[in-house]
């Protein structure tokens, strides 16, 4: 605890999108005293001005984070977008993991993904699921905020959708509760700023389940005119994507998001959001009607 009986909280990647925008919510709320971690403290000027401490963190670098998680209370730590090596993000986390005990911080809050277990079909969702073992097993508390599909990531594929009137994927009928990363960025920063010190794991979904067929609907409202979904065969919208320049790989761990949503892993929905923050997740459809220019380019 610091002098005034706040705590010290330190939010790592905090030059990625969730990172800045926690920083930013627990600057609103004066939650304490606040560690802004990062790769890139020469990013972070403004928030230093601001009163922010920066420090360098990179969980490839273990060495660094011994001094980056000194007098550390409450540490968020958000998962890394290291996607393209396997094993690599299951090793920086279980780096952090180990740094945030041997520095005797007491509590961990961890951006997880929805249902993460060993049954998943999403390729990287070992990641997801070593971590919370890797915190299960050392001597932290912790919160896991086990984060939905991003809303913020529907832009890309129904502006195509809205250009082509045709909406495809491998995702059957199955539904998501995608949350917008605003509603992830204050769970995450209610969480970290809040007094609970046990251990807890917190599915953090927006507050309806929408299939493709829903999304091909909200995208006709929105561009005026029609959108069919077209269900495609997993090998098929694997291919399609190789064929529009993504490397294979890539392809394979996108299109193994379909297949989870297919399978209902992405389907859950809970109330974690307003508890944590005091306020509904915000609806999909009302989060794509503020992104219009997205959506509809002239
Ligand atoms: N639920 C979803 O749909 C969804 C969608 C996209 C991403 N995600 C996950 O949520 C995370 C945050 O999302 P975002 O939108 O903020 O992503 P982003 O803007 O791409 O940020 C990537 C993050 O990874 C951090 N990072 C990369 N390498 C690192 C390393 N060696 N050591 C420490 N940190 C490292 C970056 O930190 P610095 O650059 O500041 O060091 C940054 O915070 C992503 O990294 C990904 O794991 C979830």
């Amino acid at each position: 605890m610091s002098q005034n009986n706040q705590p010290t909280l330190l939010v790592t990647g905090s030059s990625g999108h969730l990172g800045r925008r926690v920083i930013e919510l627990l600057l609103e709320a004066q939650a304490g005293t606040i560690i802004a971690a990062t790769r890139s403290p020469e990013k972070l000027a403004d928030l230093r001005q601001r009163g922010v401490i920066v420090r360098q963190a990179d969980f490839d670098k273990p060495d660094s984070l011994a001094e980056a998680f000194a007098g550390v209370d409450r540490l968020l730590l958000i998962s890394t977008d290291a996607l393209g090596e396997p094993g690599l993000r299951l090793r920086q986390h279980r780096t952090a993991v180990k740094a945030a005990a041997e520095a005797n911080v007491s509590h961990v809050v961890y951006t997880s993904l929805i249902n993460p277990g060993p049954d998943s079909p999403v390729l990287f969702a070992p990641d997801h699921h070593g971590t919370e073992t890797a915190l299960a097993a050392s001597k932290l508390n912790w919160t896991i905020l086990r984060n939905n599909l991003y809303a913020d990531i529907l832009p890309a594929s129904l502006s195509r959708a809205m250009q082509m009137g045709q909406l495809f994927s491998a995702a059957g009928e199955g539904k998501t509760a995608y949350v917008t990363r605003e509603d992830c960025a204050r769970a995450a920063a209610a969480a970290l700023a809040s007094s609970f010190n046990g251990r807890r794991t917190l599915d953090i979904t927006g507050s309806e389940a929408l299939s493709q067929t829903d999304l091909a609907a909200i995208a006709t409202r929105i561009a005026g005119k029609p959108v069919t979904y077209i269900p495609l065969e997993l090998e098929v919208l694997i291919e399609n994507m190789v064929a529009a320049g993504l490397p294979h790989p890539l392809a394979e761990t996108y299109a193994s998001i379909d297949t989870a949503i297919a399978q209902g892993k992405c389907s859950t929905v809970s109330n974690a959001v307003e508890e944590l923050t005091g306020r509904k997740p915000t609806p999909v459809a009302e989060f794509l009607d503020t992104q219009r220019d997205a959506l509809l380019p002239a």
